[in-house]
């Protein structure tokens, strides 16, 4: 015989939706938060005076001349980010990336501009050639191949250029190997111990990077980032990249792309336990951006939403073209 089962036969010894009935209780057991303190605002800085000039592919971003860069940076600091990471938009460009170490060339003019004029802000440099190069490409080639050992030992040049500008961090985005190592013994023996290395440990080849390679006008001319960035298939070999960027003394590690590489940032923050940063990167910036400017999504929930599962996975900080937005947010 079948019994119907009425309201009160329920028995149900568990309601997860008592915790979720107003918005008090839900802050109560609210695990994760974010907070502007986490954020760190990437600025391009080109050469020339007043100039502002925004990425069409990046709505809100702009090419920013020194003067330009510590206006922003100022008004993201009055927003609560404490951080800026720079890039660099040289005018010269040779096939060795000469500008990356110009003491004159524009970030290592901005860092001195910041350090002296925005007291307290954290500043730290991207570390690549991309920019500097004629042919995109980042770093010294040969035929087709990116020479690792020779690129390693411009990278050095440009790291040291913007320590004695006064940048507090290096951020080498390079993806070569051995060059966090090279970069530390480098600043130790240049009186640089107290500079630190965020490295760009597990940066995929992404086809996120698209409207940053506008903004940096860094397309490589030929060919594409395979022989150096890492395989979106691969996760075992991104934990190899971060152990050996920790032995060889980064202090902060990166995980890049965010979004659609959020298990790999689970993985490293678990199995490492070091400080770890996500790069919300220019193409999943300008998709939300693009799909709110059709209306076809709610931008500020979706941005808090996309921050707020970078920080869920695992991120201490998160580098984000959103940074001064999602602080006004917060
Ligand atoms: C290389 C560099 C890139 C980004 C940061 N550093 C471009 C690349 O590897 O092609 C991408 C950042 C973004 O897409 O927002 N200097």
């Amino acid at each position: 015989m079948t019994r119907t089962q009425t309201p009160a036969a329920l028995a149900i010894t568990r309601r997860l939706r008592r915790l979720r009935r107003t918005p008090t209780l839900r802050a109560l057991v609210r695990e994760t938060r974010l907070s502007a303190d986490m954020f760190m605002l990437p600025l391009f800085v080109c050469e020339g005076e007043g100039v502002r000039r925004e990425v069409p592919s990046m709505p809100g971003v702009f090419n920013l001349s020194v003067d330009e860069a510590v206006k922003e940076a100022a008004a993201a600091k009055a927003d609560g980010v404490p951080a800026v990471i720079l890039f660099g938009i040289p005018t010269e460009k040779d096939d060795v990336g000469s500008t990356a170490a110009d003491p004159e060339a524009p970030v290592q003019t901005a860092v001195r501009a910041l350090k002296r004029e925005v007291p307290g802000l954290l500043v730290m440099t991207d570390v690549c050639l991309c920019e500097y190069t004629s042919h995109g490409d980042c770093g010294i080639v040969d035929g087709d191949e990116i020479l690792n050992d020779v690129t390693v030992r411009h990278l050095v040049q440009a790291a040291l250029s913007h320590a004695v500008a006064g940048a507090d961090f290096v951020a080498p985005s390079d993806m070569m190997d051995g060059r966090v190592g090279a970069i530390r013994t480098a600043l130790d023996e240049h009186g640089f111990q107290q500079i630190g290395i965020v490295s760009y440990a597990a940066k995929y080849c992404s086809g996120f990077y698209g409207p940053f390679r506008e903004a940096a006008d860094s397309t490589p001319q030929f060919g594409d980032r395979r022989s150096h960035q890492m395989d979106p298939a691969n996760v075992a070999e991104a934990l190899r990249e971060v152990e050996i960027d920790i032995a060889e003394g980064a202090d902060i590690v990166m995980v890049k792309p965010a979004v659609p590489y959020l298990d790999v940032l689970a993985k490293v923050k678990e199995r490492f336990g070091q400080p770890t940063a996500a790069y919300h990167v220019s193409g999943e910036y300008s998709m939300i951006k693009a799909a709110a400017e059709r209306g076809w999504i709610d931008e500020p929930r979706v941005m808090m939403e996309t921050l707020i599962s970078i920080r869920r996975a695992g991120a201490d900080m998160i580098l984000t073209y959103y940074a001064r937005e999602a602080a006004r947010a917060l």
